[in-house]
């Protein structure tokens, strides 16, 4: 059901995307200076019957036809987006100006190593940057996403033992997991074993123990968890699955909250992901590029994906494809090389000082929406948080109103909805990350936003239930809308 037109277009449906007409022009060609040629003696079958299909617009209308598209949309450019375990944060506009840097973004691929010595360079500097923060010994920056990064760290955990003629067979992961940890394990062959986490949200050493066995090639664990909370007994957990001989992994995708302050590496972790497109600023989603590096330590250097980038004897730069054990290369060429650029540019920009106030900053402001939001929703773990927090609808329950529908009114007041239902050990979930990147007065407009709904909900329940009231779109049938997306528009269809 088709509603608004957007903020403040009251245009009638069928203007707002066909614009074409035909004879329209946005821009003027010379009038050509040459002796017309006969075009079919020149082409023959090769030349086209039919003109090409294309939008005739001119150019007041392309403008306003984009602009007016970038308007019903939620970004980060506009507004929070609370994404939980998604790090929706500000994305610096000096990365992207720095990854356009005509050195690196026409750098072609199959340039030899000679004529990319900078690039090699950067890659090789942001390796040192990574394990320095991380406290791994090394890093491959190939993997394109945080789950590929797990894909490739499960890959080297199980090379490792191969190597060793261990035969392991299961991986174990918390009840808090997210879905890419298991699946990474899954597709390794593994059997994923999952492990409940207390009343208080964090696993515990018994509980581990109680599994632990010399068939266990790795624990997964992501610290700080989906829950936003510290895994405090991580060294104990660490000890626990290296006494029995198996590694640890970390998930590394909620590192915003540990930057300068802690180090997996210090924790015991064995290897772990970054995720540049979170932690390092890119933006998260949408569709776009990502990067998963994976931080590792000097026993699971030898499965490392090749190639690797190596400074030379002489100070030079270069791929080094000689590496017998490795698990074989994950991505083309040099791996997403935009995304480790604005990485590289975001690490210098802050700096140690400035990447530690990051952490301190995202912890600060979560716990300052849930303080703000605990009068109005349920807080199912009661303890101080790092960089996201939980809530969830169980306050609203005598109101009929459910998460999904907070979230759907949430829209009508310009914030892209928390991530709901996950973490999954916890009923009508909202897991909301403010990121380090909000003042003090955008948390206090989403707050309000999140606090007024609760009160609609108890005054007028059904507009909440309804929602979204001011949107294209009211609400999609959320099954077909993942199954069967319709991403493209086309002449004559009526879902624009
Ligand atoms: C805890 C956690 N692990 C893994 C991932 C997977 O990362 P990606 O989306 O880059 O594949 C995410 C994604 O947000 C995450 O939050």
């Amino acid at each position: 059901m088709t509603r608004n037109a957007g903020p403040g277009l009251g245009f009638e449906e069928s203007l707002l995307f066909e614009q074409s007409r035909p004879g329209r022009r946005g821009a003027e060609t010379p009038r050509s200076d040459v002796p017309a040629v006969d075009a079919a003696a020149l082409l023959g079958d090769a030349l086209r019957k039919r003109a090409p299909e294309l939008p005739e617009v001119s150019e007041v209308e392309v403008v306003r036809h984009f602009t007016r598209l970038s308007t019903w949309n939620a970004a980060i450019d506009l507004n929070l987006y609370p994404l939980g375990s998604c790090t929706m944060k500000y994305n610096p506009k000096l990365n992207e100006r720095v990854a356009r840097l005509p050195g690196f973004a026409q750098a072609h691929p199959l340039s030899p190593e000679s004529n990319t010595q900078g690039l090699l360079e950067l890659c090789w500097r942001l390796e040192r940057l990574l394990a320095e923060i991380s406290g791994m010994d090394r890093v491959t920056l190939q993997p394109a996403a945080g789950a590929q990064g797990e894909l490739a760290g499960i890959m080297m955990i199980r090379a490792y033992f191969d190597q060793r003629g261990e035969k392991r067979h299961k991986v174990l992961a918390p009840d808090s997991a997210h879905g890419t940890n298991p699946a990474s394990a899954a597709l390794n062959g593994y059997e994923v074993v999952t492990v409940p986490s207390g009343e208080d949200g964090i696993l515990h050493p018994d509980a581990l123990a109680r599994v632990m066995d010399e068939d266990v090639a790795a624990l997964m664990i992501t610290n700080p968890n989906t829950l936003g909370l510290f895994e405090e007994h991580i060294v104990e957990l660490c000890e626990l699955v290296h006494a029995r001989g198996g590694l640890v992994y970390g998930d590394g995708a909620n590192l915003n909250a540990l930057l300068g302050v802690a180090r997996p590496g210090d924790m015991g972790i064995d290897v772990m992901h970054f995720n540049l497109h979170k932690t390092f600023s890119t933006p998260h989603g949408g569709g776009g590029p990502g990067a998963g590096p994976v931080g590792l330590t000097t026993a699971l250097a030898p499965y490392m994906p090749r190639p690797v980038v190596e400074k030379t004897a002489e100070g030079r730069y270069a791929f080094d494809f000689d590496r017998p054990h490795s698990i074989g290369r994950l991505h083309g060429y040099h791996g997403n090389v935009g995304m480790l650029i604005r990485a590289y540019c975001y690490i210098l920009t802050l700096g140690a000082e400035g990447l530690r106030r990051c952490a301190e900053m995202a912890v600060l402001n979560a716990n300052y929406l849930l303080e703000r939001l605990r009068p109005a929703y349920h807080v199912p773990i009661d303890r101080p948080v790092m960089h996201e927090c939980v809530i969830s609808d169980r306050a609203l329950a005598d109101t009929g109103v459910s998460t999904l529908d907070v979230a759907k009114r949430l829209i009508d007041h310009g914030y892209h909805p928390p991530t709901i239902y996950f973490p999954l050990i916890v009923a009508g979930a909202m897991m909301i990350e403010p990121t380090e990147s909000e003042s003090q007065e955008g948390l206090d407009r989403f707050a309000d936003a999140l606090l007024a709904i609760a009160r609609e909900a108890r005054d007028d329940p059904e507009t909440v239930r309804s929602a979204p009231h001011h949107t294209r779109h009211r609400r999609l049938d959320e099954t077909r809308a993942a199954r069967r997306p319709i991403l493209r528009w086309r002449p004559g269809s009526s879902s624009n």
